[in-house]
């Protein structure tokens, strides 16, 4: 029985510390050339292998990162429970990145950092926090955790969900008839959802059409949400007044995209939040522990969903 780690040596190395001080019955390995392949229980990687079917006895597939979208399904037999990355590495930088951004386009920063280039010294008309309405959109581990360290500026706060969710100090709303209730009172609306079928290409003209005028994005979910040119447009018709991105479709972004240098676009190179091996290590420990007593991993994913 063998846990083998397809990711990067660094992360690998504080993996394979702690799992021999908490799990010293379970081999780990980083070679998947050496390995015996009928030993592999355990799989961590970012991508599902091309040679996944070697590994006849594969339990739980872990993906490295919190998302899923990166995986073939079908390619990863029906036994096989796959799990996403829930450690608290990954909610700190995700609370810290949202802080951020929703900080940097409440207080104007896109505008005064085109004015600086400028050399323009005017100030510009400041809401205060109780006047600037913010909506998630995804209220999972990072949704949720990310309203939670906002509560304390005084934002109105709202989120949107699949189900029906109760989070105090926030306005949950879910399903179709939700989104819309919940667009039309975002002036800044972030986005935390999964990519699935559903989410591809979710950050569309329609949807901005919806948020009140002036309103800003955070892009923190996954590149293929977001029609480039539709947010564009938004910027440049001023209905939008500015976005955070921190995803793309494709990464990196090519050379010369206008997302480079427009003046009410901050762009980030998918660097929101990144897994924290020490952390990730202890969690995915704890869900083998949870796996050998026969519960479910948390982070289990539902397959049907795509998340
Ligand atoms: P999660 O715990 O699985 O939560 C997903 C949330 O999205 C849930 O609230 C879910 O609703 C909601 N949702 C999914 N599909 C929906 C739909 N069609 N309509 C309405 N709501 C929907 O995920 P998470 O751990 O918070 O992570 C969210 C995503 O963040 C990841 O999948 C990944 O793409 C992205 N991420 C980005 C970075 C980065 O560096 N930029 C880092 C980490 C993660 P229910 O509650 O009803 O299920
Ligand atoms: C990063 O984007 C992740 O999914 O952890």
């Amino acid at each position: 029985m063998t846990f083998l780690f397809n990711s990067d040596p660094r992360r690998g190395a504080i993996f394979a510390e702690a799992f021999a001080a908490e799990l010293p019955d379970l081999p780990f390995a980083m070679d998947a050339e050496t390995v015996d392949p009928d030993a592999v229980r355990y799989l961590i990687t970012w991508t599902v292998p091309e040679n996944l079917a070697r590994y006849r006895n594969l339990e739980v597939l872990f993906s490295i990162g919190a998302g899923v979208d990166q995986f073939r399904f079908d390619a990863v037999p029906a036994k096989v429970k796959v799990v996403r990355m829930i450690e608290e590495g990954i909610v700190r930088m995700m609370q810290e990145y949202v802080m951020l951004a929703v900080l940097a386009l409440h207080r104007n920063l896109p505008a005064y950092l085109a004015q600086q280039r400028a050399g323009e010294w005017r100030d510009i008309p400041q809401l205060q926090a109780r006047a600037r309405r913010i909506g998630v959109l995804g209220l999972g581990q990072l949704g949720e955790a990310v309203l939670d360290r906002l509560k304390p500026f005084g934002f109105p706060l709202a989120g949107w969900s699949r189900s029906p969710r109760r989070i105090e100090g926030v306005t949950c709303h879910h399903g179709e008839p939700g989104l819309e209730e919940m667009l039309a009172v975002s002036d800044i609306l972030v986005c935390l959802l999964p990519l699935t079928e559903e989410t591809r290409g979710f950050l569309n003209a329609d949807l901005f059409a919806k948020l009140p005028g002036g309103a800003a994005l955070v892009q923190a979910g996954r590149g293929p949400q977001l029609d480039h040119a539709a947010l564009l447009a938004a910027l440049d018709s001023g209905h939008l007044s500015a976005a955070m991105i921190d995803v793309t479709d494709p990464e990196p972004l090519p050379t010369g995209h206008p997302f480079w240098s427009h003046r009410k676009i901050i762009l980030t190179p998918h660097v929101a939040s990144v897994t924290q091996p020490a952390t990730a290590a202890r969690a995915v420990i704890d869900n083998i522990r949870r796996h050998r007593a026969g519960l479910d991993p948390v982070g289990l994913v539902d397959r049907s969903r795509g998340y």
